[in-house]
């Protein structure tokens, strides 16, 4: 059945790459991006071959160039293979950077897959020069392949998969022609991964169970070359992961912690990378139940999770030079006969108490045990992944994650390279003087820490559980899924962090070592 075996893959076909003229690219459109108000290099070339039609769409001002709008018409000279031509805006030249490019290549991906063509070439000489466009360009064109109807019925309704061709300048010094190759073989995998992620995400509670993802885990680990270890309840128990454990009372289904360790052929220092995601495969709020309104998005809680297992894929897949361990803990929150109950006092791994002030407030409470394990296996930097706070939505809206975490040299080093993977973050303040909303009559700490501030008290809960380790956690809870669909964003699941944790994963040459 097709439906099954379209779950939880990436959903695209690799990238083609092909250094011709524009002419002999057969596609059914060959995609020619603009930056706004520039006419491309290539355009009095395209415009013939259209009759004059892009010149045209450009003097009316039909098209400009703005970011993320498309043009498209048919070629009618007999010289060109392609059977159109599709102008994609990469927005202006002030604003121009990686992400503009990926979004215009999702744009143009989009725009084709709507309209059931299925083979799409993309030109990128003199307008995107550089390998790291290619790969920008690899990103957005393979983005745009996630398909999210796996349930459907009509086989009609589900998009044929599209070959993607990339153009690049004839007579390329073959140095730079193979540059240009790895870039766009990286694009595709970040790409792919991401969508991995994303099926994850989309997958409903039923089936994506705690265990479930953790099989899944295993095949992936597996398959990527990845030492995978899944913890089951006994072992949860052995290492008295009572938080952990506590969160997962209320359900049916048993916790499991899934390990995945990525070993470099020659590890340039000592750092191990500490990659942890929150895996709530449903969240009901538990006894502090939520409102039914909506609760059907909380089958998303374990993006964070999906981020991590694919972010670990990509790095199997691309061999950076540090060692990595991912950890994702896997529970559902549910209220049963056997669940916590607001007040309740639990004891995490490494020996802290905690009340139980508010049940809906588990993410962290998993994450504190997870993060602790991460340090047990000798993660030396650390960086958590979680839809933990509806008040980051508040702060910073649907399109930004929380960044947060200490000392600044990691949190900036995070955050540049989010920004850059096109997973926009900013930066929040973890002032110490917050610490006092945990404070707890008979405990350590409660897990909550009132509204103000919902987002920071959450992050200060973690850190109590990182023993000091430079330390980053992005709040994805409004990011990790789009309420609607643009035109370089499809409705659904988005696979925010993936790719910033796998290109974190190259930067370790940066980091101080201790005692530096
Ligand atoms: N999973 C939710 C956070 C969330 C909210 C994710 C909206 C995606 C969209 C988390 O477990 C939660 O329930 N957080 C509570 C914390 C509160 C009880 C302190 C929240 O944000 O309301
Ligand atoms: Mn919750
Ligand atoms: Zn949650």
């Amino acid at each position: 059945m097709h439906n099954r075996d379209m779950r939880y893959t990436d959903q695209s076909l690799p990238v083609g790459v092909v250094a011709a003229p524009l002419a002999g690219i057969d596609a059914d459109v060959l995609v020619i991006p603009v930056i706004e108000h520039e006419k491309p290099p290539t355009l009095s070339l395209a415009d013939a071959a259209t009759g004059g039609r892009l010149v045209t769409a450009f003097e009316s001002r039909e098209f400009t160039g703005k970011a993320n709008t498309t043009f498209v018409t048919p070629v009618v000279s007999i010289d060109w293979q392609s059977a159109r031509i599709m102008l994609v805006g990469v927005g202006s030249r002030s604003a121009f950077d990686h992400g503009a490019v990926r979004m215009a290549a999702t744009t143009a991906a989009l725009a084709a897959r709507e309209r059931r063509w299925r083979r799409l070439a993309i030109a990128l000489p003199a307008v995107l020069p550089g390998p790291d466009e290619a790969q920008a360009v690899a990103e957005g064109l393979t983005l745009g392949a996630f398909y999210s109807g796996i349930y459907k019925s009509d086989p009609d309704a589900r998009p044929a998969l599209i070959e993607y061709l990339i153009a690049l300048d004839e007579g390329l010094d073959s140095h730079v022609r193979a540059d240009f190759d790895q870039a766009i073989g990286r694009g595709y995998i970040l790409g792919a991964c991401s969508n991995l992620a994303r099926s994850l995400a989309n997958e409903p509670a039923n089936t994506l169970t705690p265990r479930l993802f953790a099989d899944i885990a295993g095949q992936v680990g597996s398959a990527s070359g990845l030492v995978v270890d899944v913890l089951d309840e006994e072992r949860l128990a052995g290492l008295n992961m009572g938080l952990l454990l506590g969160v997962a009372r209320g359900s049916a289904e048993p916790p499991r912690m899934v390990v995945l360790r990525y070993e470099p052929p020659r590890p340039s220092g000592p750092a191990v990378l500490g990659l942890v995601g929150k895996g709530v495969t449903f969240d009901t709020g538990g006894i502090s139940i939520k409102p039914s309104d909506g609760m059907h998005k909380m089958k998303t809680d374990m993006s964070g999770g999906a981020a991590v297992l694919a972010a670990m894929k990509a790095i199997a897949a691309l061999r950076p030079d540090v060692r990595v361990v991912g950890v994702v803990p896997l529970v559902e929150n549910m209220p049963g006969g056997r669940a916590i109950r607001p007040g309740d006092v639990l004891r995490s791994a490494d020996g802290k108490t905690v009340e139980v002030l508010d049940t809906d407030a588990e993410g962290r409470l998993i994450l504190g045990d997870a993060l602790w394990y991460a340090r047990h296996l000798g993660a030396t930097h650390l960086v958590d992944v979680a839809t933990l706070t509806g008040a980051v939505g508040v702060a910073l809206g649907r399109t930004t994650s929380g960044l947060f975490g200490t000392p600044a040299w990691w949190v900036d080093l995070v955050g540049r390279t989010a920004n850059r993977a096109g997973d926009r973050v900013w930066a929040m303040p973890l002032f110490d003087d917050y610490r006092e909303q945990l404070r707890s009559e008979i405990a350590d700490l409660t897990n909550i820490g009132g509204r103000p501030a919902g987002s920071i008290t959450a992050a200060l809960f973690l850190k109590e559980f990182t023993g000091g380790l430079p330390w980053a956690h992005l709040d994805i809870a409004f990011t990790a899924w789009a309420d609607d669909a643009l035109p370089y964003q499809a409705k659904g699941p988005t696979g925010v962090a993936v790719r910033t944790l796998a290109e974190l994963s190259f930067t370790s040459d940066s980091w101080p070592t201790a005692g530096s």
